[in-house]
């Protein structure tokens, strides 16, 4: 099994998962260091880089099955995740096409439902050069998961530290069932070579339970009653967030350090306004993650200060 952006996040729950099944895999690593991770101790570590086609095609000699996880590290920058989002994912594509390879497994997003960030464009139109074997032919599957649990957590740290929670309004617009990376990895791996997964869009969210169904608020709840604070609301007019987007859109165009701001603006508004939820699965909820963070240090700073450091903020060692 080729994991293409099995360095991350999921893929350190996913390299394992498929070891103890019985599959063999194998990592195409930037930083092939990481083979001396407790993660990677049963898989095997080939140095490259998937934004490298060549890398990727000597990588899936003798590959039965491809899975991409591959994913930007700073979601606002359009030219990275143009190269690692869509390029990356399509080296994995073709190469798997040449090596007649069993299946390729294309963990999308959820929100490809509705793709309003820049990732998720690119899933989405990977998802549709699958479908239309624009390629050449493979058999594919394609996984949406929701959110996972450190996207919800971010703030986590903010409350420990005495801040105040942001919510939009009532800060009951959208609702969303999460889904932990140890369960996501089970459910990648049962579809692994499986007939009635080839040709599928899977969407795939966390256990339907009060646990883990949230709205924004409710993460919130969750975030001060394990840190034993009264809940404290700092309560913005969706309408004044609207503005503050449409200036800074305005003056991203002409300056170049505004406009990663302007979608991180965006992007809090997404995650406040869209549903993720979809069919569940698995056992662990958002409030078990969340109990494990509660002895953990964290970095004071404004959330724009942390942000500059992309995704490498969140907590993803839990
Ligand atoms: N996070 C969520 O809540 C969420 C929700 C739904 C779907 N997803 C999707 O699920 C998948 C896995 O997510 P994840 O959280 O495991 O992602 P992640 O932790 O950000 O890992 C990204 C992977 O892509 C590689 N990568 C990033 N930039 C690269 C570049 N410039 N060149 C080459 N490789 C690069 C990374 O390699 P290095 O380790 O070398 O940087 C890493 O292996 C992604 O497709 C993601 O979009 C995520």
């Amino acid at each position: 099994m080729l994991l293409l952006g099995g360095t991350g996040y999921i893929g350190r729950a996913l390299a394992p998962e498929l070891a103890r099944r019985g599959y063999r895999p194998v990592v195409l690593a930037r930083n092939p260091e990481v083979k001396n991770d407790a993660e990677f101790a049963d898989a095997e570590i080939v140095a490259g880089d998937p934004t490298r086609p060549g890398d990727v095609t000597a990588a899936t000699e003798g590959v039965d099955v491809v899975i991409s996880l591959l994913s930007g590290r700073r979601p606002n920058d359009a030219e990275e995740c143009r190269l690692v989002d869509h390029e990356a994912v399509v080296n994995g594509i073709r190469a798997a096409v040449s090596h007649e390879v069993k299946q390729f497994i294309h963990v999308s997003d959820f929100g490809a439902y509705r793709p309003e960030l820049i990732p998720q464009v690119y899933k989405l139109q990977v998802e549709g050069e699958l479908i239309g074997q624009h390629h050449g032919a493979l058999p594919w599957t394609i996984i949406r998961p929701t959110a996972y649990y450190p996207y919800l957590s971010m703030t986590f740290g903010d409350v420990k530290n005495g801040l105040k929670y942001r919510i939009f309004d009532h800060g009951e617009y959208n609702v969303v069932n999460p889904i932990a990376r140890e369960d996501l990895a089970e459910f990648i791996t049962n579809q692994v070579l499986c007939d009635d997964a080839l040709g599928r869009v899977l969407p795939v969210g966390g256990p339907w339970v009060e646990d883990n169904v949230v709205t924004l608020k409710d993460a919130g709840r969750m975030m001060f009653e394990l840190n034993g604070r009264t809940p404290d609301w700092e309560v913005v007019t969706m309408a004044s967030w609207d503005r503050k987007i449409a200036r800074l859109t305005r003056l991203g165009k002409v300056s170049k350090q505004l406009k990663p701001v302007a979608y991180y603006l965006e992007a809090a508004k997404y995650w406040s306004v869209v549903d993720h939820v979809a069919p569940a699965y698995g056992t662990r909820t958002l409030r078990g993650f969340m109990e494990k963070l509660v002895d953990r240090e964290w970095p004071t700073g404004s959330f724009r200060e942390r942000m500059k450091s992309g995704t490498n903020v969140m907590p993803t060692d839990v």
